[in-house]
C-alpha cells in the first residue's frame, strides 16, 4: 500500500522562495510515489489574521502556486480546508482525547501570544487539534512540515494513540517527513526567509524586483572592499547560491569569494540570474492559471469531492466507535 502524505499551507500572504525550496518542491516529488493530500489551511490562518478581506484571494493564489510548481490534480488531491466541514466535526470529537492544559503550554502557542497578545483566542489554543483532524481524517502516515510544526505532529500522534488504545486500531501514527533539512536564509542577513519586505523573494517577483532585492541584500559584512577576501560560509547569499545555482557556479563563487576574485556585486548578479532562471518557468505556468481562474476552480471542485469522501469515511468510523451514529 502506498504511503499517505498530507500537508497544508496557511494562506497568510504570497509565497516566497523559502516556501518553494523548503516545501512545495518536495510536494511535487512526493506526488509521484505516494498518495498525497495538499491543502490550503484557511481555517488555521484565521487564528492570527487581522484583516479577513484578503483571505479568499490569498487562498486562491496558493492553489495557483501549487499548480504552477507542478502539483497535478491527476496525481494528488488539492483542496481547501474550509470546503470540508467534516474536518471540524472530527476535530471536535478528537478534542476529547487531548488534555486541555497541555495546549496552553505548547511553545507554538506561547510564541504567538508573546508576539501578538490580542490573538489569545480559543481558536489559537485549538490549533493543534484542528491540525490533528486534518491529518487523521485522511489517515496520513507522513507529514512534510518545517521544524516549527513538529510539536503539532506530536500532538496528532498522541491523539491517534489515545484513540487507538481506546477503540482499537483506527489511525496510523503520523510521522514528520524528514526531508533533508533545507534552510533558506533571509536577504537581510537573518537565518530564515520569512514574510517580510527586506527579507524575501516572492515566487511572483518580476526579474527587475528580484535583481533589486538581491542588490541590497546583506552579504559577509566584514568584506568591505572588492580586494578583501570574503567568507562564503557565513554569507547568506552563498547559501542561496548553493540552493539555486549550478554546481559549477557554486564552485566558481566559493573560490572567487575566498580569493577576492569575485566581488559581492558580481556574485549578486549571478545569484539573481539563477533565481530568475528557476522562477521564470514557474511564472509562465502560473500566468496560464491566472488568466483561466476556472481551471483553478475546477481543480478545487474535484479535490473537494475526493477529500470529502475520504474525510466522511473516517468521520463515520469515529462517530460509530464513539457511540454517535445516527438512528
Ligand atoms: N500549521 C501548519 C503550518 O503553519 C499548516 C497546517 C495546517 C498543516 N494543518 C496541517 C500542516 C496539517 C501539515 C498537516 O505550517
Amino acid at each position: 500500500m502506498k504511503q499517505i502524505v498530507l500537508s497544508g499551507i496557511r494562506p497568510t500572504g504570497k509565497l516566497h522562495l523559502g516556501n518553494y525550496l523548503g516545501a512545495i518542491r518536495d510536494f511535487v516529488k512526493l506526488q509521484e510515489e505516494c498518495k498525497c493530500f495538499f491543502f490550503v489551511a484557511d481555517w488555521h490562518s484565521l487564528t492570527t489574521l487581522d484583516d479577513f478581506s484578503e483571505l479568499r484571494k490569498n487562498s486562491f493564489e496558493i492553489v495557483m502556486d501549487f499548480l504552477a510548481a507542478g502539483l497535478s490534480p491527476g496525481k494528488c488531491t488539492i483542496f481547501l480546508q474550509s470546503d470540508i466541514p467534516e474536518i471540524a466535526e472530527l476535530a471536535l470529537l478528537l478534542s476529547m482525547f487531548q488534555p486541555a492544559n497541555e495546549l496552553s503550554t505548547l511553545p507554538t502557542y506561547q510564541d504567538v501570544i508573546a508576539k501578538k497578545p490580542n490573538k489569545n483566542n480559543a481558536g489559537l489554543l485549538y490549533y493543534p487539534i484542528l491540525m490533528a483532524a486534518d491529518i487523521l481524517a485522511h489517515k496520513a502516515h507522513l507529514i512534510p512540515v518545517g521544524r516549527d510544526q513538529e510539536i503539532h505532529i506530536r500532538v496528532a500522534r498522541d491523539i491517534a494513540r489515545r484513540f487507538n488504545n481506546r477503540f482499537g486500531d483506527t489511525f496510523p501514527i503520523p510521522q514528520t517527513f524528514e526531508k533533508e533539512s533545507i534552510k533558506v536564509p533571509g536577504l537581510d542577513g537573518t537565518e530564515k526567509m520569512g514574510k517580510s519586505e527586506d527579507n524575501d523573494i516572492l515566487l511572483t517577483d518580476s526579474p527587475d524586483i528580484i535583481r533589486q532585492k538581491i542588490a541590497i541584500a546583506v552579504t559577509d559584512t566584514s568584506r568591505k572592499h572588492l580586494c578583501d577576501p570574503g567568507n562564503p560560509f557565513i554569507c547568506n547569499l552563498f547559501a542561496m547560491h548553493e540552493l539555486v545555482s549550478s554546481e559549477n557556479t557554486v564552485e566558481e563563487i566559493k573560490i572567487g569569494c575566498k580569493t577576492a576574485k569575485i566581488g559581492c556585486l558580481e556574485c549578486k548578479k549571478m545569484l539573481s540570474s539563477s533565481i530568475i532562471d528557476l522562477l521564470m518557468p514557474f511564472q509562465e505556468k502560473r500566468k496560464k492559471f491566472a488568466t483561466n481562474p476556472n481551471l483553478v476552480k475546477e481543480v478545487l471542485h474535484y479535490g473537494r469531492l475526493k477529500a470529502k469522501k475520504n474525510a466522511k469515511k473516517t468521520l463515520n468510523e469515529v462517530r460509530e466507535k464513539m457511540g454517535l451514529s445516527s438512528f
